[in-house]
């Protein structure tokens, strides 16, 4: 059984996708790590023990992650509009009983990693601030970790925050640049992979009428991500970012990848833009692209059975 730290912040999709990770026996969901993104990272704490308190997982433990960015000069914009002002869909929640454990989510993250070397699975659901914080603080994290599996990029297609990055990239594009260039057996997943995985309206509809564990309780948060996407992508569906990265870390096969360096860009109207070059082509100025290591980036996904599972779990 494979051992996975989600690295979160709820989040309508990131919420499925905890849900998702609870459901699959294929692994153990060993801690949820916390990250600002969609909310500030308080929240995203409040969110995360929320949502292992619905699910009757209490005995999961939680860390807070960082407040601030890595990048200077940032100042966090929470994504109200996408994931409701809260992050869960504008559900009246009310205060979790549980509390985030004394360590960092980035202690976390390297007590984990040297506990149990190349036996763990970090999924990175929201901003990379936390791991690479540990890169920084542990110079044996980078191996220690088995494989960091990341939402995030936008690989030869337009961002979704704006026409060069997507969000988590965005967000802390130094901290993006650290973790793909660590040496860590990373594996992105970015926008061009979870561009095509919709779920439907009529999927809501049969979560909403469904009796499995979670899935009228998804189905209503779902709905302020619905009107996000009609409005955004004129499109009958949303995309399932963040339970596609979970499942291609539960059942790799879901999804193909090709190899090269990923660099971000950090600085003016093209921040967070991720590159990606698979060392092939032959420039006449390539060595610092070169000399850096490769990491994975997923170039096709099987869609309709990512739906399949995800509304099976
Ligand atoms: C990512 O940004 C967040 O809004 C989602 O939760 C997902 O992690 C998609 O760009
Ligand atoms: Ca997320």
């Amino acid at each position: 059984i494979k051992k996975i730290i989600i690295d979160t912040d709820p989040g309508i999709d990131d919420a499925i996708a905890i849900f998702v990770a609870l459901q699959s026996p294929e692994i153990e969901v060993i801690g949820i790590t916390t990250i600002f993104g969609n909310v500030h990272t308080t929240l995203s704490t409040r969110n995360a023990l929320h949502l292992l308190e619905i699910a009757g997982r209490t005995d999961i433990p939680v860390a807070e992650g960082s407040h601030v960015t890595i990048t200077e000069g940032m100042k966090l914009q929470s994504s109200g509009y996408v994931h409701g002002t809260e992050g869960l869909g504008n559900q009246n929640i009310s205060p979790p009983k549980g509390k985030p454990i004394e360590q960092t989510a980035t202690e976390f993250l390297i007590q984990q990693a040297s506990l149990y070397p190349g036996k763990i699975t970090v999924v990175a659901l929201g901003p990379l601030t936390n791991i690479a914080l540990a890169i920084q603080l542990d110079p044996g994290f980078f191996k220690n970790v088995g494989q960091i599996v990341v939402l995030g990029g936008a690989f030869a297609v337009n961002g979704n925050v704006n026409p060069a990055a997507e969000a988590n990239i965005f967000k802390d594009p130094t901290a993006a640049d650290i973790v793909f260039t660590s040496g860590a057996d990373v594996l992105a997943v970015g926008l061009n992979i979870t561009h095509q995985v919709i779920l439907t309206d009529s999927d809501r509809g049969e979560l909403a009428k469904s009796n499995g564990k979670f899935a009228k309780y998804l189905s209503k948060l779902l709905n302020v991500y619905f009107d996000y996407h009609h409005t955004a992508y004129s499109t009958r569906g949303v995309f399932l970012h963040d339970p596609t990265a979970l499942l291609a870390a539960v059942n790799p096969s879901l999804v193909t990848y090709s190899e090269g360096v990923v660099r971000v860009q950090t600085v003016g109207l093209t921040k967070g833009l991720t590159i990606f070059y698979n060392k092939k082509k032959r420039y006449d100025e390539v060595t610092e692209w070169c000399a850096r290591p490769s990491v994975k980036v997923a170039v096709t996904v099987d869609a309709p059975k990512v739906i399949t599972l995800a509304m099976e779990r």
